[in-house]
């Protein structure tokens, strides 16, 4: 009995130098949201139970490892067998059980504490897709940013997650993604057919104001790798109110712009902007080539053999109804998706190449 406070005590002692030492490596994200500031301690606390748990362990076994050790060839002595012990029968089921009911008590308040959110509050809808993410301001009119998702700090906001149907533009099913931004300790997947109401959802209250990333937590295909945007942007209250009033002037524009410019509508609505940069159409996408000026790339296609088009608008054409006929320098082949144009009316195609025609400057 004495040996075994002994071990306890040490092993407790161990497991907290251990844990400490363990703490000091800054392996936790910056504390950016009301989520990861509830998430934080807990993790600490599992790690110091867990630590003096293996160190209790660790001390006992090296003890019996270094007591009851051969001494010499000849030495073939065994131990002297043993029946049960009620009372260590208790003891190490019960322990478990206080440990276990303790975190599980812990775990399901931070859980709550992490959904609690005004129900009248925010609501933007993640839409994730092959390869990207974009955001639809659901209670401030519905306009979509492609570019990023903006927050105003210290207002709790409710995100669903979905998917679209199809990977934008084409007839390829939609997969799984991840919308993990890791200083906000919360992690959602935009599952298809989850409409996001209630499984797909997060809540997050941003307590720094500051950009941060957002990473693809799922393996969804060849971009996955790519999957990771720099544009998670936390503002000041008033900064965000003066990028809302301008986004809402420019989804006013674009809704506009839209019905005069078929080609950029069907851009829009086909993802295009998730993937390529195109300044005609405001799209930042990094994952293809951009779309300003393809001259170059038609050119080393022609110089290759592998294009049949005797001028740009011909070269956008094969490249979208045969994307890997010719790959873009420094880019991989199989990432644009095939079937874009079958996915168009004969009218939507020629609107579209039409307006890339116009927007490049070959
Ligand atoms: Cu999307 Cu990985």
């Amino acid at each position: 009995m004495k040996r075994i406070v002994q071990f306890v005590v040490l092993g407790t002692v161990l497991g907290v130098i251990l844990s400490a030492l363990f703490i000091a490596v800054p392996w936790f994200p910056t504390e950016g949201s009301q989520q990861s500031k509830n998430n934080y301690p807990l993790f600490i606390a599992i790690t110091y139970v867990s630590f003096v748990i293996f160190a209790v362990v660790i001390v006992a076994m090296g003890y019996s490892l270094w007591k009851f050790r051969q001494r010499g060839p000849s030495d073939l002595r065994d131990g002297s067998p043993t029946h049960g012990n009620t009372l260590l029968e208790i003891v190490w089921t019960s322990i478990p059980v206080v440990i276990v009911v303790f975190f599980g008590v812990w775990a399901a308040k931070v859980l709550d504490d992490n959904e609690a959110h005004a129900s009248n509050g925010r609501v933007v809808t993640v839409i994730g897709y092959s390869f990207g993410f974009s955001y639809r301001y659901n209670t401030d009119g519905g306009f979509t940013r492609n570019d990023g998702l903006y927050l105003p700090v210290g207002e709790s906001v409710t995100l669903h997650m979905i998917t679209p149907l199809f990977t934008p533009g084409t007839k390829n099913l939609e997969v799984i993604h991840g919308f993990w931004v890791p200083e906000w300790g919360v992690k959602q997947d935009a599952t298809p057919g989850v409409i996001g109401k209630t499984v797909g959802t997060t809540y997050v209250k941003p307590t720094r104001v500051g950009t941060y990333q957002v990473q693809c937590t799922e393996l969804c295909g060849s971009g996955h790798g790519q999957m990771f945007f720099k544009n998670i942007h936390v503002m000041t209250p008033s900064a965000f109110e003066s990028w809302l009033t301008k986004a809402k002037a420019e989804a006013a524009k674009e809704a506009e712009a839209s019905k005069a410019n078929p080609g950029l509508a069907v851009f829009n609505d086909s993802g295009c902007g998730g993937c390529h940069t195109l300044a005609a159409a405001k799209a930042t996408g990094k994952t293809g080539p951009p779309l300003d000026d393809v001259s170059a790339d038609f050119a080393r296609a022609k110089a290759q053999g592998k294009t049949s088009a005797t001028d740009l608008a011909g070269f956008y054409k094969e490249s979208i109804a045969d994307p890997n006929k010719y790959i873009a320098k420094g880019y991989a082949p199989g990432v644009m998706p095939n079937g874009f144009a079958d996915n168009l009316s004969p009218k939507q195609f020629d609107a579209l190449i039409a307006f890339l025609t116009k927007g490049a400057k070959g």
